[in-house]
């Protein structure tokens, strides 16, 4: 069976995980305490993986095997049947957001078959990234953000006044918000979330047109998955504090520390992307509930065919 296929059959049963991640991370909404909502969506994407036809293996994880008990980097999850397949996950994408009730929390996972994916360790990594519909090459991650804003500005016939960036906002942060404005460009700015805020560059009505900043390693790789569902593009390079962050990297058997990743090295082949709102967001709603039922809205993006999906479940609870 064709990668493509796998992936599609895995599809229903990758959004009951997800759902059943945001769920419940959803009961630790606005409780202060985001150690416990991040353990509520590890336990329950972890019981949903282990629930599919697949040899899955975590290649984007929790941690290191001695620091997360659970769905730690190469971990086996799935039947032990069926394909095998790579996953990228972060059971709860905004873990302070959760805590603090804000928005934009999220329950990701993403599938590849196996070698599909960039075994990213756990540092920063540097970003850029636009949607698709520009020219090939637009962005470059050499080139200053204020520069950047200009070859989109040009691309789209429009000025750099009329382009939107989405920056975390963080003090390292600074010199790329003033180069960004020096140009007359607009930032729009999110308190945690950068897998949320690259993929907003692909919904027109975000108005964001860019994301750049940087942000942790293995959402960059996640937020790959989903632009190569939908045709945008990324550049990427990773960031190291110290030699303790260089030796993860070397472990993960990255050889060349300064290179910088396009897209198709982030995820080099077909891939699944799906993400279940926790608290309400620009991409899905979050997760509500009403008359003992539960709702949730996951969106699904498969790169076969560049086909997206938003499945909204109601359950009883
Ligand atoms: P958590 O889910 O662990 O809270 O991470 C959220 C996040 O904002 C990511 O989206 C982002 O990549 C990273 O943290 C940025 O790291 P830092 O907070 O150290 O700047």
């Amino acid at each position: 069976m064709s990668d493509a296929r796998n992936l599609e059959r895995l599809a229903l049963d990758a959004v009951s995980a997800a759902e059943a991640a945001a769920i419940a991370a959803s009961v630790l909404i606005g409780r202060g305490d985001k150690e416990a909502a991040d353990q509520a969506a590890v336990d329950a994407l972890r019981t949903g993986l282990n629930a599919m036809a697949m040899r899955g293996r975590i290649v984007i994880g929790e941690g290191e095997r001695d620091e997360a008990p659970m769905l730690y980097i190469g971990e086996e999850v799935g039947s032990g049947e069926g394909p095998e397949i790579d996953i990228a996950l972060d059971p709860l994408e905004g873990t302070s957001l959760t805590a603090k009730g804000m928005a934009n929390a999220l329950a990701v996972v993403s599938f590849a078959p196996r070698g599909g994916l960039l075994y990213a360790p756990d540092t920063y990594m540097d970003k850029i990234a636009v949607g698709p519909g520009l020219p090939a090459g637009v962005i470059n991650l050499d080139l200053s953000p204020s520069e950047n804003v200009r070859a989109i500005a040009k691309a789209k016939g429009v000025s750099p006044e009329d382009i939107c960036v989405c920056v975390l906002e963080r003090e390292r942060h600074e010199h790329i918000v003033a180069d960004i404005r020096s140009v007359g460009a607009r930032v729009m700015m999110i308190p945690d979330g950068d897998v949320n805020g690259v993929i907003s560059t692909t919904i027109p009505k975000t108005g964001i047109d860019m994301y750049v900043g940087q942000g942790g390693a293995p959402e960059g790789v996640l937020a790959a998955t989903a632009l190569r569902c939908v045709g945008g593009q990324m550049e990427a390079r990773l960031f190291f504090r110290n030699d303790d962050e260089r030796a993860r990297a070397a472990k993960t058997g990255i050889t060349d520390l300064d290179r910088k990743y396009d897209l198709s090295e982030l995820a080099s082949s077909e891939c699944l992307f799906v993400a279940t709102g926790v608290t309400p967001g620009d991409l899905v709603d979050g997760v509500r509930r009403s008359n003992g039922h539960v709702s949730t809205e996951t969106l699904i993006m498969q790169s076969a065919g560049s086909i997206v999906r938003h499945i909204k479940t109601t359950r009883p609870e």
